[in-house]
């Protein structure tokens, strides 16, 4: 039991006077610290998911470009197909009057070789008068020689060469479609006349078709 008196001499000895130690700073600092990783962290999370995302990108890229490839190499003709694009044909074996069959593109081109006599009567044709109207000049590069698709553009039958109501000219059987010495349609069911091939003289005696 003590007394009033006992607690104030019991309160002399008991360093009252040391100041409660104040964490205050340390608190801030860890609550700093705590701060400044959370944000550090979130940085490194935000750096590591660009990482991801550009190694994301890449990866896409090359396999677009992969992708690409596949369809711009499938897409590319091969040697064959390209081989047989172009076609050259030697034009000094063919006599003077007489037709070369060449096939390209799956599709028989004539050759013809006119005579002088042919070309002239091809070039006093009244062109006004014609169902699909050219002049001879527009379907010869070279007068001597004429190179049209062997496909009559009736029906696709293949015409025969030097046959026909034309002299020199050629006459389709399936349907009775006749063309003269320059593939113009002269009569017959055919509306057009013979197709002219894309074709360039490499020299006086070949050409190239396609
Ligand atoms: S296919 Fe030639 S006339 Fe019909």
């Amino acid at each position: 039991r003590y007394l009033n008196s006992d607690f104030k001499r019991l309160r002399r000895y008991a360093y009252t006077d040391i100041p409660e130690p104040n964490f205050d700073e340390y608190r801030r600092k860890s609550l700093k610290d705590a701060e400044t990783s959370s944000k550090r962290s979130a940085d490194e999370r935000r750096a590591q998911r660009s990482i991801v995302s550009f190694v994301g990108c890449v990866a896409g890229l090359y396999s677009f470009k992969a992708h690409l490839l596949h369809y711009v190499l499938f897409m590319s003709p091969s040697r064959d197909v390209l081989a047989e694009a172009q076609l050259e044909v030697k034009l000094n074996g063919i006599p003077e009057g007489k037709v070369l069959i060449v096939k390209w593109r799956g599709k028989p081109v004539f050759i013809y070789h006119r005579p002088q006599s042919i070309i002239e009567q091809e070039r006093a044709v009244n062109v006004s008068e014609l169902r699909d109207p050219e002049t001879d000049d527009d379907r010869a590069k070279r007068s001597e020689w004429l190179v049209v698709l062997g496909v009559c553009t009736h029906l696709g039958c293949i015409p025969i060469p030097n046959a026909g109501i034309i002299r020199g000219g050629f006459f389709c059987p399936c349907h009775g479609s006749h063309f003269d010495a320059a593939g113009r349609i002269r009569k017959g069911p055919a509306s057009t006349n013979l197709e002219i091939p894309e074709y360039t003289f490499v020299n006086d005696d070949s050409i190239v078709i396609g």
